[in-house]
């Protein structure tokens, strides 16, 4: 779905004048061209078949959520995070055709953010993104791991006490978000999280069929993920085999995207913690789960209709 720059309607499928407004609005294929040639190709994330149902769902959430808070005068800013931002443009996995991603999304957002941060680790993407966004005084672009750049830089200017409010996405190839960072964010009570988990690098890398060959380096990197070790005992079950001898086994993945909802829940405090949606592959296997988490009621029914819609 896009928007209208002048009036922040949605448009039509594949319509660039707004019925409402009448304003002429650049194609994606004319945003997305006139960055074209000044990016090496070679840097972008390639995105499948589940990217643009992610960024659907986010487009649908922004719209959504920056019309209720555009009312909230007493609002002194609210805030876009990308924490993975990526380059701004990518490429269709399927078809190699540029388009844009989410952080260049998230800029044509109607009504507008006050402010958008994005992080990307990749200096190559950072310049790419520095450039597509350098026309636009709202954005900045921050180079670091966003766990780091979250907490010192971004978060702060995301407080519930400065009538401060955010939508942050956090959108990792791997198993790389601390959940301090979701923990902080959760008791902040100001921050709403798009968080797609990686059940896919928890399967490769750590939930083994035999967690006692996991390597202590894995190990530790999905305590930082989980925030203690519990999983241990709550993603492996204890069943018997046909000598009566028990064994540790991995439970599906539903089960593991239960137990993470509910330690986003009762653990980091976001109030409001749907179903996830799970992003699947062209063979039908889970990638990742799609977490939405709020602090407010609101927020959470529409994120929760949106959701609704997705879940296969
Ligand atoms: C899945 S891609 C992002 C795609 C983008 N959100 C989109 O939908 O268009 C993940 C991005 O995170 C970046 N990245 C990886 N580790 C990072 C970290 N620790 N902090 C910030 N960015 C990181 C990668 O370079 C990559 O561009």
């Amino acid at each position: 779905m896009s928007f209208c720059a002048g009036c922040g309607e949605p448009l039509d499928v594949d319509v660039a004048t707004c019925r409402l407004c009448g304003e002429i609005n650049p194609t994606t294929e004319q945003v997305v061209a006139a960055d074209a040639d000044q990016i090496d190709p070679s840097i972008l994330d390639k995105l499948g078949e589940w990217s643009h149902v992610k960024h659907e769902i986010i487009e649908k959430y922004a719209h959504a959520y920056m019309t209720v808070m555009a009312k909230q005068k007493f609002l002194r800013r609210v805030v876009y995070i990308d924490g993975f931002a990526g380059a701004g443009v990518a490429t269709d996995r399927d078809t190699g055709a540029l388009t844009l991603g989410s952080a260049m999304l998230a800029v044509q957002i109607q009504p507008p953010f006050d402010e958008l941060h994005f992080v990307e680790a990749d200096p190559a993407k950072v310049a790419a993104l520095r450039q597509n966004t350098r026309d636009d005084l709202r954005v900045r672009v921050h180079e670091g791991d966003a766990n780091l750049v979250l907490t010192n830089t971004i978060l702060p200017r995301c407080r519930y006490e400065e009538y401060a409010r955010a939508l942050c996405l956090l959108d990792p190839y791997g198993l790389s978000v601390d959940w301090s960072v979701l923990n902080e964010i959760g008791h902040m009570r100001s921050v709403e999280i798009f968080f797609n988990f990686m059940v896919v690098s928890a399967n490769r890398n750590v939930l083994w069929k035999r967690p006692d060959r996991v390597p202590p380096k894995r190990l530790a990197l999905m305590h930082r993920v989980w925030g203690d070790g519990s999983w241990q005992e709550i993603l492996y079950q204890r069943q018997e085999d046909l000598l009566g001898l028990t064994g540790p086994r991995k439970v599906p993945n539903e089960q593991v995207a239960e137990a993470y909802r509910q330690r986003l829940r009762d653990v980091a405090g976001f109030t409001y913690v749907p179903e996830p949606v799970p992003m699947k592959n062209t063979r039908g296997a889970t990638v990742y789960y799609m977490f939405f988490a709020s602090p407010d009621r609101v927020g959470a029914s529409i994120g929760e209709a949106i959701f609704k819609a997705y879940r296969q």
